[in-house]
């Protein structure tokens, strides 16, 4: 499942990202700044700090842009079932710490995994809402992975998407989760769950159908090498809690990711909007030193001629505006890939 380079490539590229997915793995130690607080994480899911521009954030998110076997995805026929049952045996706990990192709510809970003939430590499970991973094209209210690590550092995620209840009811181990989630409203505060009692869930899990994929954290570096197993049937989850968890977390989802193989949606959708723009690929561009600042060697002036020889756009006004020199920024921006760089458009 996991090579050796592999791994050594993906402990190298998460140490120092902030507070993720990998949290409490040894990927990412837990870093409690003082009592009652943890440390909130950088990245987030709005404008420049958000899941299209993750890659610019640090050198080591660079597979978030260039991946080609990233998560989420869309679950659908192409996607095999576990042909094996994993065996969980979760800790039942009077209380478990419950945390708000800024862009997730995370219990330390603890316990462990058997599956593939490995045995998975359970690190902690988190929440995501909506759904990061959708079924059949369809999105859910509520995702909770359930992350774990093997000793020799390879990652297993439980994913658990939760629907809205007609009847009130709500997955018990989520209610004594969410007790005292008020305790916890402001990011990097630290509070207790209500007893977690795991018995449902680990039957659940271990009588019901699980998609399993490979693919890659949700969240920086995007690290890939990860196993999914996704639970096909939902879980009940009411409106009072998902509301409670919504005002909470707001929105904390990674966009669906391109079939596992195929080329990363952002290096995809750069080379379909410079088609679509007219933009040669092959123009000269300057990298600047280190790959700072790059730029077309003739600014402006390329994009607006070839828009106006395709005839695919209305006539380009005169004197380019900002707009003009995106096409053009970002064909650079894929031709001095790997070096750092935020497009000036998108700050
Ligand atoms: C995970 O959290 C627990 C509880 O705070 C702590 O004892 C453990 O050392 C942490 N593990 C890592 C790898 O940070
Ligand atoms: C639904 O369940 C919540 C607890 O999760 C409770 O506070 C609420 O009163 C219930 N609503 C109805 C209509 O039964
Ligand atoms: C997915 O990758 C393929 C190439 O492998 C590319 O042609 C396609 O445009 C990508 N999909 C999207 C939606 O970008």
């Amino acid at each position: 499942m996991f090579s050796f380079t592999r791994l050594v490539l993906l402990v190298t590229l998460a140490v120092s990202a902030s507070a993720s997915c990998i949290h409490n793995t040894s990927l990412m130690r837990r870093q409690i700044a003082e009592e009652g607080t943890v440390e909130v994480s950088t990245f987030g899911y709005t404008g420049s700090k958000g899941p299209l521009l993750w890659a610019t954030l640090e050198a080591e998110n660079e597979l978030c842009r260039t991946g080609k076997v990233q998560s989420p995805i869309n679950l659908d026929d192409t996607i095999s079932k576990a042909t094996e049952a994993p065996v969980v045996a979760f800790n039942n706990v009077e209380e478990a710490e419950f945390e708000n990192l800024g862009t997730t709510l995370e219990v330390l809970a603890t316990g462990v995994t058997t599956f593939a003939g490995k045995e998975f430590t359970l690190a902690q499970f988190h929440m995501h809402t909506p759904s990061e991973h959708r079924i059949a094209e369809e999105y859910f209210p509520l995702e909770i992975h359930m992350v774990h690590e093997a000793a020799d550092g390879s990652i297993a995620v439980i994913a658990l998407p939760f629907q809205l209840t007609e009847d009130n009811s709500t997955l018990e181990l989520l209610t004594a989760v969410t007790e005292n989630i008020e305790a916890i409203r402001v990011p990097g505060t630290v509070g207790r769950t209500g007893a977690l009692d795991f018995t449902e869930i680990t039957e659940i899990i271990q009588t019901t159908p699980l998609f399993q994929y490979t693919g890659s954290l949700t969240t920086p570096p995007c690290a890939e090498g990860l196993t999914f197993l996704v639970l096909e049937q939902p879980l009940p989850l009411n409106v009072a809690t998902y509301n409670k968890i919504k005002s909470i977390i707001k929105f904390n989802a990674r966009y669906t990711q391109n079939t596992s193989g195929q080329d990363n949606f952002l290096a995809a959708a750069t080379v379909f909007a410079n088609e679509q723009d007219g933009v040669s690929q092959s123009q000269s561009c300057d990298c600047g030193p280190g790959g700072e600042n790059p730029a077309p060697t003739s600014p402006a002036q390329p994009p607006v001629e070839d828009k106006a020889t395709t005839g695919a756009h209305e006539p380009a006004p005169t004197g380019a505006n900002n707009h003009e020199n995106i096409p053009a920024a970002e064909a650079c921006a894929m031709q001095c890939k790997g070096k750092r760089w935020v497009p000036d458009a998108f700050l």
